[in-house]
């Protein structure tokens, strides 16, 4: 009895830990890519944590925003490079940028 229950807790935390592993956080996929641009605003990108210059894009609405982000507008690039981001990591990639540092 016990020991069956010690190896549910032991597969409860395997199972866990590679589904933490398989999911990229937001932070890592910015550091990759976007931050190339928006950490600096290079070519005129709304800068990472400046609430001020991010307003009037999420003003557009996330859908306008997420169109942006996969074709590229101006000096974007279509993906911001990021080539095989989803629209949710984009999403989350977008809050990430547009919140105060
Ligand atoms: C090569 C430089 C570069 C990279 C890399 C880059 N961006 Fe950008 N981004 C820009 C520039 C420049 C603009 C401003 C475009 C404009 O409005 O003329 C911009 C604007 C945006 C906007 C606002 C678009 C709008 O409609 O107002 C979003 C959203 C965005 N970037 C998301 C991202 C994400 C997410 C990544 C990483 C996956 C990323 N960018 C990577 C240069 C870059």
């Amino acid at each position: 009895m016990k020991k069956s229950l010690i190896l549910m807790i032991v597969t409860t935390i395997a199972v866990s830990l590679s589904i933490q592993a398989l999911a990229r956080d937001a932070q890592e996929i910015y550091n990759k890519t976007c931050a190339a641009c928006h950490a600096a605003g290079a070519a005129g990108a709304p800068k990472t944590g400046d609430v001020a210059a991010w307003r009037p894009r999420l003003d557009k609405g996330m859908p306008a925003l997420l169109a942006s982000a996969n074709n590229g507008t101006g000096a974007m690039p279509p993906k911001g490079l990021c080539m095989d981001c989803t629209d949710e990591e984009f999403t989350a990639l977008i809050k990430y940028m547009s919140t105060a540092k």
